[in-house]
């Protein structure tokens, strides 16, 4: 939730803000804007370094528009892009924030909790404020601080950061503070990139990969200098930290859309390869087990544990509905799956012999980073299952795994959901052998997941066919997604896809429960989309649909070849191979989310950034 980007060196800085702000731009799109610091000129009237900001609601591009035509010569500033939470999207509450003097520069990704007092605080103290926003406080506040300190940023960034309550990840300039940034974090992501001869900071490794592979991790309540030739970090007491730098590894930046007109897009058709990703060098194959690095520090606890709590949102929320089957199909562990925004809240009896397994693609979902420190406080054990590599979550769970499926800029989460299926199959499998699970089990299940990326591949090659589905479907207003068992989850997600793409609604249901109260949707104009493989739970799957034809709603069915029974009763059907029902559910999402994006095209939505969602979600 909103992108910051910062750059201190030699080049010009406007240019390498705005394409930073373009890479950060699926964190938050409603404005954008950057506050560079002028170089002197030679002539007597520009003598003075200026705080130059300029911004503007709406997207970057706009912003980029916006200077078409002015040159500003300047070698360091700080950008943002936002997803408003404080004031709605305008250009006075659009970041940078200013101070009184129109000196400081200040971009904030979070929220700053005890905003109000502050901010009467100060204004009794003479400052006017002039947005909505929480964030405009912080430049208050180091105004104030600024000349309190004798002129010294640094200090005045740590007095500053010492007074808020609340999640930021904040970057600072001062025009008269020649060639430094002063980053700080605490709750919301902020890394350094360490370049030749320029350093900069962004809110992911992403928006860094074009200028340097070198990253700095910064942890919470620390802040940063940096400074074009130099950069070092101190906790809130002032001390100086000594942190390592990490070398990016190349294949986690992805430059464009490489041919495809959406990420969304591109990234449904990459998943053959992100599944392959998730199991590169995890598959014992001759035992029928899994091998997973990031948990061999922790199996002994791992094989004591008694329960396992799945704690995440959204999409990666379905995935851990998932996961409870998959982990009660193969596990004796006692599975519970939490919205992790519920979580923790709940008054739970934790202790070390109860895991808590995080999933996020991101690594900075804000409820469920709260979720985990709650329960690492209680004294679980902190797994995590996350994508960005070195975020927050990773941080603070005391093991894992990562998903090494590449960057996913699509707002809408598709290849993270697969391959979180798969690597919690993995983890399943892993435990489950130490348990009741056979050699010759294992084994099946191993053959299966190596199958897998292949047969997304032959449904991939099925997506004009799927497509023209979409198009006949574009017309209806709403949609029921039902699905038993595994594929529970399945509807959920397909619903979600749909909603949140083409802003159709989509209810996702149990097919059981849907005699509870649905199905008094249901007529000719509310179609369903039923997930009906050939399974143990297939004859109780058609009773469901008989009794929406009986409703005369249409159906549109996802099954495997030759089931008669479901060719029968459906309007229209789209087939996906065989596989273990514990892992069908990989297969039937795959057409579900291109019948979601096919519909938001024929729409005219946007897709990739769909009105007011964010790919980062860091406020709670
Ligand atoms: C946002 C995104 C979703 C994502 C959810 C959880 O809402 O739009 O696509 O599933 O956050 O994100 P995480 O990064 O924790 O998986």
């Amino acid at each position: 939730m909103c992108g910051i980007i910062c750059y201190c060196g030699k080049k010009q800085a406007v240019p390498i803000l705005i394409n930073g702000l373009k890479r950060l731009e699926y964190r938050g799109y409603d404005s954008a804007g950057f506050s560079v610091v002028s170089e002197p000129g030679k002539s007597k009237s520009n003598k003075v370094r200026k705080n130059i900001i300029v911004k503007t609601k709406g997207r970057v591009f706009q912003l980029e528009n916006k200077m078409e035509g002015i040159d500003i010569d300047a070698t360091y500033g700080i950008a943002h892009t936002r997803w408003a939470t404080h004031g709605k999207p305008s250009h006075i509450n659009a970041h940078p924030q200013t101070d009184c003097s129109g000196k400081i520069g200040v971009v904030h990704n979070g929220i700053i909790e005890n905003y109000k007092e502050i901010k009467e605080d100060l204004i009794r103290k003479g400052h006017v404020f002039k947005s909505e926003t929480d964030t405009e406080v912080i430049a208050h506040l180091v105004e104030e601080f600024f000349t309190l300190c004798g002129g010294n940023l640094e200090n005045a960034v740590l007095k500053t950061v010492q007074k808020l309550s609340g999640t930021f990840g904040i970057a600072v300039i001062h025009s008269d503070v020649d060639h430094k940034i002063l980053i700080a974090k605490r709750g919301s992501p902020i890394i350094i990139g360490v370049g030749e001869n320029e350093c900069l900071a962004a809110s992911d490794s992403n928006a860094l990969a074009p200028y340097t592979n070198k990253m700095v991790y910064l942890s919470d309540d620390e802040i940063a200098v940096l400074t074009p030739n130099d950069y070092y970090i101190k906790n809130l007491s002032n001390e100086t930290l000594d942190k390592k730098v990490e070398i990016l590894e190349s294949n986690d930046y992805k430059e464009d859309k490489r041919g495809f007109e959406h990420y969304m897009l591109k990234e449904i058709f990459e998943q053959p390869e992100s599944l392959e990703n998730a199991m590169r060098g995890r598959l014992i194959e001759g035992e029928g087990v899994s091998k997973l690095g990031g948990l061999e520090p922790v199996i002994d606890r791992i094989k004591n544990t008694k329960q396992l709590i799945i704690v995440s949102c959204g999409t990666s929320y379905y995935s851990g509905l998932l996961g409870r089957y998959i982990f009660e199909h193969l596990t004796e562990l006692n599975i519970e799956v939490e919205l992790a925004s519920e979580f923790r809240y709940r008054r739970l009896k934790l202790n070390e012999e109860i895991a808590v397994l995080a999933l996020s693609q991101s690594g900075e979902t804000a409820d469920t980073l709260a979720a985990i420190k709650e329960a690492k406080r209680k004294g679980a054990l902190i797994l995590g299952i996350v994508n960005a590599v070195g975020t927050s979550i990773a941080q603070i769970t005391d093991a894992g795994v990562y998903n090494h499926a590449g960057p996913e800029i699509g707002v809408a989460s598709t290849k993270i959901y697969t391959s979180q299926l798969v690597i919690l199959t993995l983890m399943a499998l892993l435990i489950g052998r130490y348990q009741g699970v056979s050699f010759i089990e294992g084994s099946e299940i191993t053959d299966a997941l190596l199958k897998l990326p292949g047969q997304v591949r032959e449904i991939l090659k099925e997506a004009p066919q799927i497509e023209k589905i979409a198009l006949q479907y574009a017309k209806y207003k709403n949609f029921l997604y039902i699905g038993r068992l595994f594929n529970y989850p399945t509807a959920l997600e397909g619903a979600l896809k749909l909603k949140e793409i083409s802003y159709v609604h989509a209810e996702g249901y149990a097919a059981g429960e849907m005699k509870h109260g649905p199905i008094s949707l249901i007529d000719k104009n509310f179609p369903t989309v039923a997930i009906a493989p050939d399974d143990l739970t297939l004859d109780k799957m058609i009773s469901n649909m008989q009794e929406i034809k009986a409703r005369s709603g249409k159906i549109l069915s996802i099954t495997n070849p030759g089931v008669k029974k479901v060719i029968d009763i459906s309007d229209d059907i789209i087939t996906v191979p065989r596989t273990i029902p514990i892992l069908q559910p990989v297969l039937n999402i795959i057409p579900l989310q291109l019948f979601a994006y096919y519909i938001a095209r024929e729409k005219g939505r946007d897709i990739d950034k769909p009105r007011n969602l964010a790919k980062s979600v860091t406020v709670e």
